[in-house]
């Protein structure tokens, strides 16, 4: 058995998840489902970064103290998981005794090593990202991008990480493993990065200016700088698992690629003699009328009261449905509703009611072996094999939005191959020609039921669970298997009815104007 590990970003804890860490839960749990379909031995991280200024503000804020404010924050993301269905086998906080200890014991080492030394720093500081700016750093007018918040010049004495000695190692490394990074092309903006000299890594804060964090082994008066504690979670989390380090892989957004993943990271590992990640996943951004949604910027939607409407499953289609891998895309309820309506209500829900019913009406409930293959057949398993033959690939390549594309296409041919074939009218025929069709149909369209159920379980696990149930369906243990065309539901005993994607309410109206008389 092939062991996959599969990692989230650790999201900060200073205030509540918003739909940009849903939908990386949810990527993350997508993948990690299909690798444990694929038979992959799956551990699956995620967690909360909970050290650093913004929550030691955010706490101060709140007038309590930063351990009580984690605790809070991170039962909040613990609840979006459970909401979500999320299957991760473990959740980190950086604030566990069993975190600590690594970044304490990799500090150390590194220190030992002669890779962390002390310096004198005079800089400007960004407060917002907890990093030093550099000159190439301010905008073409002299001024630092929105983003670094307040910037202030300051002069201390810090630990630096040796950055720079690694830089060629790193460049290198890239050349050679030109799929480090999906998609490729961000592994192209890395590489244009490191065209520029890198600096030494800052990787303390003094105590009097940060105290939330982890203290630097070697020098009590410093904290770890959040990034070097936070990177550290992937593998802190697994030091006592043989063997999974050494297949992980980090799902995170474009935002925080380089340079903390694709370069202190790489760099930090390898100085610290443990083995690098297998790759490294970066999405883009869900947007609101043009720009990132984000709890700063407060356009942020609270993904909970989307699942409280629409369902875990609905809401966890849409967005796999919707987002290209890498890319942005925006957010509106509108096309919510839109694929909601067309494509799960009246493609996929109506097939259920339509099998359902059908099977109920003209077969007792029972499903029929199908009996004859005329052209309509024929050419629905046509096309089931040629969307199952690239459905496979395309996962494996994260290409999720176009493998549940084709399996949306396929149900629309097999509700078309419904009207086609009429089966109402075949139920009023008595002859037995007719009868031998009626029963192929509702073998074929049970059949297909079932293979799409297969094919998206892992983007909607309970929706999927229970047309199985209804199907009076056990999947077999090899998946692989499961799409394949097989009359597997000859013989099975379905329900009357299931119930899955509701019509939302309408949106309230105005009240229609009093015509005047
Ligand atoms: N704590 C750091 C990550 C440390 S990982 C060792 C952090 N936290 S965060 O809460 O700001 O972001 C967590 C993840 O959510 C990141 O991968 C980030 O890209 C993602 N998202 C935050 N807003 C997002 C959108 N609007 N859209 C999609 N994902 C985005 O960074």
């Amino acid at each position: 058995m092939k062991s996959f590990y599969i990692t989230t970003a650790i999201d900060y804890a200073n205030g509540s998840p918003h739909l940009g860490h849903a939908y990386e839960k949810v990527l993350t749990d997508t993948i990690a489902r299909f690798r444990r379909q694929m038979g992959d031995r799956v551990h699956f991280l995620t967690g909360v970064d909970e050290h650093g200024q913004k929550v030691q503000a955010s706490a101060k804020k709140k007038g309590i103290p930063p351990q009580q404010f984690c605790d809070e924050v991170s039962e909040e993301f613990r609840a979006l998981l459970r909401k979500l269905n999320i299957s991760n086998d473990d959740f980190i906080r950086t604030t566990e005794k069993r975190h600590k200890q690594v970044v304490r014991a990799v500090l150390q080492q590194l220190f030992d090593k002669g890779e962390i030394y002390k310096a004198e720093y005079t800089g400007f500081y960004s407060t917002r990202q907890e990093q030093f700016l550099q000159e190439k750093d301010r905008l073409p007018d002299g001024t630092w991008p929105e983003l670094f918040g307040e910037v202030t010049e300051i002069a201390e004495s810090n630990y630096f990480f040796r950055l720079k000695q690694y830089q060629e190692w790193l460049v290198n490394f890239l050349a050679k493993n030109e799929n480090f990074i999906f998609p490729q092309y961000r592994q192209k903006q890395v590489q244009e990065f490191l065209k520029e000299p890198l600096n030494d890594l800052c990787i303390s804060r003094p105590r009097e200016r940060l105290e939330w964090g982890i203290s630097l082994p070697f020098d009590d008066g410093y904290v770890t700088y959040v990034w070097f504690d936070a990177l550290l979670n992937y593998y802190s989390a697994v030091v006592d698992r043989p063997g999974v380090w050494a297949e992980a892989h980090h799902v995170i957004g474009k935002d925080i690629l380089v340079p903390p993943h694709a370069v202190y990271w790489p760099i930090m590992l390898k100085a610290a003699g443990i083995s690098l990640p297998k790759g490294i996943i970066a999405h883009g951004w869900w947007m609101t009328r043009g720009s990132k949604m984000s709890k700063s910027t407060g356009n942020a939607l609270n993904p909970l009261d989307l699942v409280a409407e629409f369902g875990a499953d609905a809401f966890r289609y849409f967005l796999i449905r919707e987002m290209n891998v890498g890319q942005d895309s925006d957010f509106t309820r509108e096309q919510f509703l839109v694929r909601y309506n067309s494509e799960l209500a009246n493609n996929f829900g109506n097939l259920v009611n339509r099998t359902l019913n059908m099977a109920t009406r003209f077969s007792a409930g029972v499903v029929p072996a199908a009996e004859v293959e005329e052209e309509l057949e024929k050419s629905l398993r046509d096309l089931w094999t040629k969307t199952r033959d690239e459905f496979i690939p395309q996962c494996e390549g994260y290409q999720f939005h176009t493998a549940l594309e084709r399996a949306m296409v396929f149900l629309t041919e097999t509700n078309a191959y419904i009207e086609k074939r009429a089966p109402w009218k075949l139920g009023k025929s008595t002859e037995a020609k007719d009868q031998a069709l009626l029963r192929t149909v509702l073998a074929t369209i049970a059949e297909a039921l079932r293979l799409v159920v297969a094919a998206v379980q892992h983007v909607m696990p309970s929706t999927t669970e229970k047309i199985n149930a209804v199907l009076g369906y056990t999947p077999g243990a090899v998946w692989r298997d499961e799409l394949n065309w097989g009359d597997k539901l000859t013989g099975a005993k379905v329900a009357g009815a299931l119930v899955l994607f509701p019509r939302p309410a309408p949106p309230e109206k105005a009240p229609a104007p009093v015509a005047k008389g």
